[in-house]
């Protein structure tokens, strides 16, 4: 189990007995001229910024980074494994952090320690996703004094499945990139912890079955829980303990501080399978803290053009719910897809919501072949493309990646530039190295 708020493990300032872990001085940049030519070992010299900057150091860092980047990649899933393998014979005790099976999961610390360390010096973005990441790690029971364990570890991997990018420059590089990541997520969860749980109880009091594999599940939590409409949280079962799966919340927050989430049991699908056939009233789930960027900026005044797909639709109804709240009315459109009409398990809220706002409008898109009552036919992204212009409206999607990938594109081809456009991929792209 992990541990409540104000127990979170020593302070940041404890790390710093580990040599490799205290941050190394900066290397003095390398003198114009001496870059390795291209393609040759990054070891052999750093290649200088493109904008001729002398202080590109972490331009440096960021290209011995990807090399070895490339050199892991031919043989990931045996790093992975040496990993995993290194850290539980060297430190024990971490074991009972992580799920009892990790066949399918395991991979997504690893991936995504390659990905933020990859992506580090991609600025304020990965800053604010890597201090959710910190306050989200305080669920499993993660402490500061945990992350050299799986620095060292990751440092060992690195030097034994990328062997000829690998030396005392990359490791350099390596351990900067570590430490600047770590120290992100070891700050943000030690002032979580001045607020907030590292997890909430919370108990079933509403489970409606709205199709065989689809199940409405609301909760009261031990304590308030304080979140936005369009965010999401990492859920445990009683049944499979220490697995957690993201869900999103149903509803904007409401008075009586019940959440709702929409769960369809996926095959193979361990907590979505166990929430839907098995959760019961009386069953108590652990939450994680609320993350995730897909609100809404009560501040512009522009539409919201909504694209959701099947249990997508959840986060998108809970958006509606704000701007409902807000007062402003503004114009709201909302495109919901599924395979076939039945699977739209959630279009007579939805419809009805639209009958009470008339900011709102609601249309159904179904599969071709499986035209139902009102609904489009046809893929999601060319019903939208149908309708518009959209280049003055926001654009909000929430469904399986693959509908976020073409709903994204759709939208910049439309017009709508990608700043103005909401979906929670960074997070999951780093998450699993997608
Ligand atoms: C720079 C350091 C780290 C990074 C970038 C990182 C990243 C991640 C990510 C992205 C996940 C996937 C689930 C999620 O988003 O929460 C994850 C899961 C996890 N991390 Fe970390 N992590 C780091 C350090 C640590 C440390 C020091 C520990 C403690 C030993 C730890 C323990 C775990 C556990 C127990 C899981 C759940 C694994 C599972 O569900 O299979 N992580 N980590």
């Amino acid at each position: 189990m992990t541990t409540m708020s104000g127990n979170d493990g020593p302070s940041v300032d404890d790390i710093g007995e580990r040599g490799w872990f205290t941050p190394a001085p900066r290397e003095a940049a390398p003198a114009p001229g001496t870059a390795a030519p291209h393609g040759g070992r990054p070891e052999d010299g750093a290649q200088p910024d493109a904008a001729g900057r002398t202080d590109a150091v972490a331009h440096s860092d960021t290209e011995l980074i990807r090399a070895t980047m490339a050199e892991l990649e031919q043989t990931p899933d045996a790093a992975v494994a040496y990993f995993y393998a290194l850290l539980f014979v060297q430190y024990p005790h971490l074991r009972e952090l992580f799920p009892a099976s990790m066949d399918t999961q395991r991979d997504r610390l690893f991936r995504a320690l390659l990905n933020a360390v990859r992506l580090y010096d991609d600025g304020p973005r990965l800053t604010a996703f890597l201090a959710e990441l910190g306050r989200g790690h305080r669920k499993y029971g993660t402490q500061a004094a945990h992350y050299p364990a799986i620095g060292e570890c990751l440092m060992a991997t690195l030097a034994q499945y990328a062997p000829q990018s690998w030396g005392p420059r990359t490791e350099a590089a390596w351990v900067r990139a570590y430490t600047a990541i770590s120290q992100i997520m070891i700050d943000a969860a030690a002032e979580d912890s001045l607020h907030a749980p590292a997890w909430w109880q919370a108990e079933v009091v509403a489970h409606e079955r709205r199709t065989p594999d689809i199940a409405v599940i609301t909760v009261r939590t031990d304590q308030p829980y304080p979140f936005r409409a369009g965010q999401y949280t990492a859920v445990e079962t009683p049944w499979w303990p220490r697995v957690w799966r993201n869900y999103s919340f149903a509803s904007a927050p409401r008075p009586d501080g019940l959440l709702t989430f929409h769960v369809r049991a996926v095959p193979a699908g361990w907590v979505s399978t166990a929430l839907v056939q098995r959760a019961r009233p009386g069953d108590v789930l652990r939450l994680g803290p609320p993350t995730g960027s897909m609100t809404v900026d009560h501040d512009a005044g522009s539409g919201l053009l909504c694209l959701g797909g099947g249990t997508g639709i959840a986060p998108i109804k809970a958006l509606v719910e704000d701007v409902a709240r807000h007062g402003t009315h503004r114009p709201v459109e909302v495109f919901y897809g599924a395979r076939r009409g039945e699977d739209l398990y959630d279009l007579d809220t939805l419809l009805g919501l639209a009958r009470s706002h008339d900011w709102l409008a609601v249309r159904p898109v179904v599969a071709a072949g499986s035209a139902t009552g009102d609904a489009l036919t046809g893929r999601l992204p060319d019903a939208v493309r149908a309708h518009g212009p959209w280049s003055a409206w926001d654009g909000y999607l929430s469904g399986p990646p693959g509908m976020i990938k073409s709903g994204v594109r759709t939208l910049v081809g439309l017009g709508i530039p990608t700043h103005r456009i909401r979906h929670d991929s960074l997070e999951e792209l780093v998450a699993t190295g997608a």
